[in-house]
């Protein structure tokens, strides 16, 4: 098992990663409460989530005291939606005796189940106690750690919510042997984008564990989640409300965004658009003389090997450019990315050009339409 602690002052919380944690989640839940016994806990989870594990959650903490229930939410990006959101404040105010202060929110599940949960906990009765247990790769390393919980809106994706960080996060790495190997891509793009702006080392890792790591052996996914935690964990301590560093964590996303946005988020996995967007991100590095050529392939090569897109036809990239011109911090008909400064550095540059972002999507097999 390993523990890995987020320094926020005194928000700061653990990490627990290993095998065999979700039938101790009683007990890790009464330990953030020295001296408590028991109290209602209330798990939120999505409907396949629940079914698989909401059953061992439940039992775990009513071993321990704890008056347990369970909140359930359709599975699915389309549950994160402001309507989702009052279904489950209505259920969690509905119970009886009433849910109070001391109430516990667990939130079971991956990505989408987090930010709901932690949003509901942030606001049901002004502030909840939150517990992350999360489920999915893409969870384990990415949305689990940092505090942001979301909805959608019409208007754009994760646009309604806050700031709330949990009071421990749980992850049992045995919870991924029911994940889907699509969704197992997700969370690895995401492990490839610390290595490529925090830790060559990590990069190195996963490079010379990949069958372990693609047949999600628990010693090679706890080693792996907790170096990626620990990345995540620093760049929050050292920016929790994303005014500078945090951003290096969006290497790859805005072009992979782009692509999600193009193509439709039902149609390509969030994963896959960034795996697409780091191989272009690398290119415009290249160009710049920021990265070799040879970096640039290992980055490429690795992707290809964990199963991840690092081409794709099809695709306009004078309408990809448009779509990234929307952002409202981009200046002057340029946009601004995150670009590898060799592999373990990133910076942010802000004047990427129209031309220049073409030409990388030559080279990097993005077939061009005329426009
Ligand atoms: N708050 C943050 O910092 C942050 C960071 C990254 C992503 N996100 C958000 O996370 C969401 C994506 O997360 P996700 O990819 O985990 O999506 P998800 O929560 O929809 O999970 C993907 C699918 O896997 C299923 N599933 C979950 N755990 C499982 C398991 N162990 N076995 C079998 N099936 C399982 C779910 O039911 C779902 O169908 C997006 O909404 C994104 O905006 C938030
Ligand atoms: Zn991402």
């Amino acid at each position: 098992m390993e523990n890995v602690r987020v320094e926020l002052g005194p928000r700061s919380y653990d990490v627990r990663i290993g095998s065999g944690l979700l039938p101790r989640l009683g007990r890790f839940a009464l330990n953030l409460y020295a001296g408590r016994k028991g109290g209602r806990a209330v798990v939120i989870a999505d409907s396949t989530v629940a079914r698989l594990y909401g059953k061992s959650a439940l039992a775990s903490l009513a071993a321990v005291g704890f008056d347990s229930r369970l909140i359930r939410l359709r599975a699915g990006e389309s549950s994160k939606t402001l309507a989702t959101y009052g279904r489950l404040l209505d259920r969690l105010l509905s119970f009886r005796p009433p849910i109070d202060r001391s109430t516990l929110i667990v939130g079971l599940g991956g990505g989408v189940t987090l930010d709901m949960a932690g949003f509901v906990a942030a606001t049901a009765l002004r502030g909840l106690d939150f517990l992350a247990c999360p489920t999915t790769l893409l969870a384990d390393t990415d949305a689990a750690v940092g505090g942001k919980t979301a909805v959608n809106h019409r208007a754009g994706k994760n646009l309604i919510g806050v700031f709330q960080q949990p009071r421990g996060v749980l992850i049992d790495v045995d919870t991924l042997k029911t994940l889907p190997r699509r969704q197992i891509a997700n969370g690895l793009a995401e492990c490839v984008k610390h290595a490529v702006i925090r830790d060559e080392r990590l990069l190195a890792f996963i490079e010379s564990n990949v069958p372990a790591i693609l047949a999600c052996k628990p010693a090679a996914m706890t080693r792996l989640i907790a170096w990626n935690v620990k990345i995540k964990a620093a760049v929050v301590s050292a920016d929790e409300r994303e005014a500078g560093e945090r951003a290096h964590l969006n290497f790859g996303h805005t072009i992979g965004h782009a692509i999600e946005s193009a193509v439709g988020y039902d149609k390509i996995g969030h994963g896959e658009a960034v795996s697409l967007g780091m191989v272009a991100a690398c290119e415009l590095a290249v160009n710049r003389g920021l990265l070799s050529r040879e970096d640039a392939s290992r980055v490429h090569d690795l992707l290809e090997c964990l199963g991840l897109p690092v081409k794709r036809r099809g695709l306009n990239p004078a309408a990809l450019w448009r779509i990234m011109l929307r952002d409202k911090k981009n200046r002057g008909g340029k946009v601004r990315m995150v670009l590898p400064v060799g592999l373990g550095k990133a910076k942010i540059v802000d004047e990427i050009t129209k031309e220049e972002f073409l030409l990388c999507c030559v080279v990097h097999g993005i077939k061009i339409r005329e426009d």
